[in-house]
């Protein structure tokens, strides 16, 4: 008999002795910061209304949280997110003592996907400045400057306004599915797609700009590129212009206090377009794959409570920094010393267009070729003195790799990203393993035929659910691992969804295609905090591959 009472669920942690330790240490370090800054602590419950995170504002889709009922039945969440329910406190307990300067440290809960190394309970510290305080915005990202330099590790923090975005927004015309999809796609930096979408939306001033919104990331440089931009497509255009101007003054009394080589600019950060409206704010720390710390202005949020009044703010992982610390106590070389760009490539099937990929770009692949049981592989580029390590795994792992930081990059096909989703950046379309995700049946079946629910065998159970949903039809759906063909041959299923290449394997069984789902192609992902950290690197290897194309 399995024992739950022994174990505990997936997503949370036990800490012991040491773990609390470190913990404790971090926590009091920036509880000291933010309190020597004159920021007073708050702590709000546990358990909230459902309705504070799902009534005015969807910012929390309500898959992502926990939910339990009250004594009364009505619907509670555990605590997703700590801005909400301080943005209540302001505008309710607090409203006739702005401006507020709180922090807080506490758990929130979030549902995240199971099996990705992903925590469901995660430790927040943040600050929230509330009000209308001259400077805030300073005040706030050089907190969060000192806040990371008290961290540990070595550290970048990376400044973006969400105000570009919502003005281009503003002037394109497009519905809001098509809107937020163009704001997922700038999220991700998937270049090929946003491309796609803004071509058929059509070709005008505010689509050239879009598409070049993701690329707008990096030093200095970006603002000159981003200026150069807005004249040729924007002419002169007062509300863009001085958002730039804003931000380029901003980010130049940043380097002045000798901050320069910490921080960076991405006008691509277009995450929780509705819940900020100005400058927004995500840190790194070398050797953690995902953003440490992030926040930004908020200043419509205090209005779903009844009285509104601007805020800005950041929050940090503490499990992620903790992480970091005792890493950094017990073995520094593994995060002092920086190892060689590593990327992932899919085994099988993309494998040897891969390979010749890079050897077309220059590097030498005979190890990789004759590699036998190797599954780390160091590959050199002679005439630029580069070296990178490939690492050989399945398409699902190279995804799981790149997301978590371990792998820079990685090469996968387009129907497992779709079927797995995840957090990186897709960077390139490189244009082999062109196949098509398809929907097959017995030659001659007529699908669509009759009231019974069809039952449907795929390895992509979440696009085959993706696709019949968006049709409004209910299929069963039963996941196969490879030969999906034999299912409707052994008569388990009615139809398969499944890739097709060449289409012999459908031909030789007896099958046929009725409707094809989506191309699908080899894409080159990349960490999203890797490219930040090696952001000419990356574009070095990523220019070489375009020119190849
Ligand atoms: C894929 C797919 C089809 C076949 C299609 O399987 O699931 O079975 O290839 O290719 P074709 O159109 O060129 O015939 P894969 O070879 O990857 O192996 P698996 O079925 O064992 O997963």
């Amino acid at each position: 008999m399995k024992r739950f009472d022994l174990i505990t669920p997936e997503g949370t942690n036990e800490l012991i002795f040491e773990d609390c330790a470190v913990r404790r240490g971090v926590e009091e370090r920036l509880a000291k910061l933010f309190t020597e800054k004159g920021y007073r602590e708050v702590v709000t419950p546990g358990l909230e209304f459902f309705d504070i995170f799902n009534l005015n504002s969807r910012y929390f889709p309500q898959e992502s949280m926990y939910k339990l009922t009250d004594g009364k039945g009505r619907l509670l969440v555990a605590r997703p997110d700590s801005t909400l329910p301080i943005a209540r406190i302001a505008a309710t307990r607090l409203k006739d003592s702005l401006p507020l300067r709180l922090f807080y440290c506490q758990d929130v809960y979030r549902n995240n996907p199971v099996m990705r190394g992903k925590s469901i309970e995660i430790r927040q510290m943040g600050i929230e400045l509330i009000g209308d305080v001259e400077d805030a915005d300073m005040e706030v990202i050089k907190t969060a400057i000192e806040t990371l330099s008290l961290c540990g590790g070595e550290f970048r923090i990376e400044l973006g306004d969400i105000s570009f975005f919502r003005e281009l927004m503003n002037r394109l015309d497009a519905d809001e599915d098509k809107k937020e999809n163009i704001r997922r796609l700038i999220e991700a930096k998937n270049y090929p797609a946003l491309n796609d979408l803004l071509d058929s939306i059509g070709e005008n001033s505010i689509t050239r700009v879009l598409k070049r919104l993701p690329g707008l990331f990096g030093g200095e440089e970006v603002f000159e590129k981003a200026q150069e931009l807005f004249a040729r497509e924007l002419f002169t255009d007062e509300k863009t212009d001085c958002f730039l101007l804003n931000l380029k003054e901003f980010y130049h009394s940043l380097v002045s206090l000798g901050l320069g080589g910490q921080i960076t600019v991405d006008l691509g950060i277009v995450n929780k377009m509705h819940y900020y409206t100005g400058i927004v704010v995500k840190g790194y720390i070398r050797g953690y794959g995902d953003s440490v710390l992030s926040g930004g202005r908020y200043n419509n949020l205090l209005s779903e409570f009844g009285s509104n009044a601007p805020a800005v703010g950041f929050a940090v992982n503490i499990n992620a920094v903790s992480k970091l610390n005792k890493e950094l106590n017990g073995v520094p070389s593994a995060l002092k010393e920086p190892r060689p760009l590593r990327i992932a490539l899919t085994k099988g099937r993309l494998e040897k267009d891969t390979i010749t990929l890079l050897e077309k770009i220059g590097y030498d692949c005979s190890d990789v070729r004759d590699k036998g049981r190797r599954l780390i592989l160091a590959i050199e580029k002679k005439e630029a003195q580069s070296v990178i390590e490939v690492v050989l795994a399945k398409a699902d792992d190279v995804i799981t790799y790149v997301e978590n930081g371990v792998c820079d990059m990685g090469v996968v096909g387009k129907d497992i990203i779709t079927e797995r989703s995840g957090k990186f950046f897709e960077l390139a379309d490189l244009g082999f393993g062109r196949c098509r995700l398809s929907l097959a049946v017995k030659k001659g079946t007529d699908f669509y035929k009759g009231y019974n629910v069809k039952t449907i065998a795929t390895k992509y159970p979440n696009s085959a659910r993706a696709f019949f949903e968006e049709k409004s039809i209910d299929v069963d759906i039963v996941k196969i691992e490879g030969s999906v063909e034999l299912a409707p041959l052994l008569n388990l299923s009615d139809a398969i969804v499944d890739i097709v290449e060449t289409g012999s394997t459908l031909r030789e069984n007896g099958l046929e295609v009725i409707e094809e789902i989506s191309t699908i192609s080899a894409r080159l992902i990349v960490n999203t905090v890797s490219l930040k950290l090696h952001q000419k690197e990356i574009e070095q290897l990523l220019n070489s591959i375009n020119n190849e194309q």
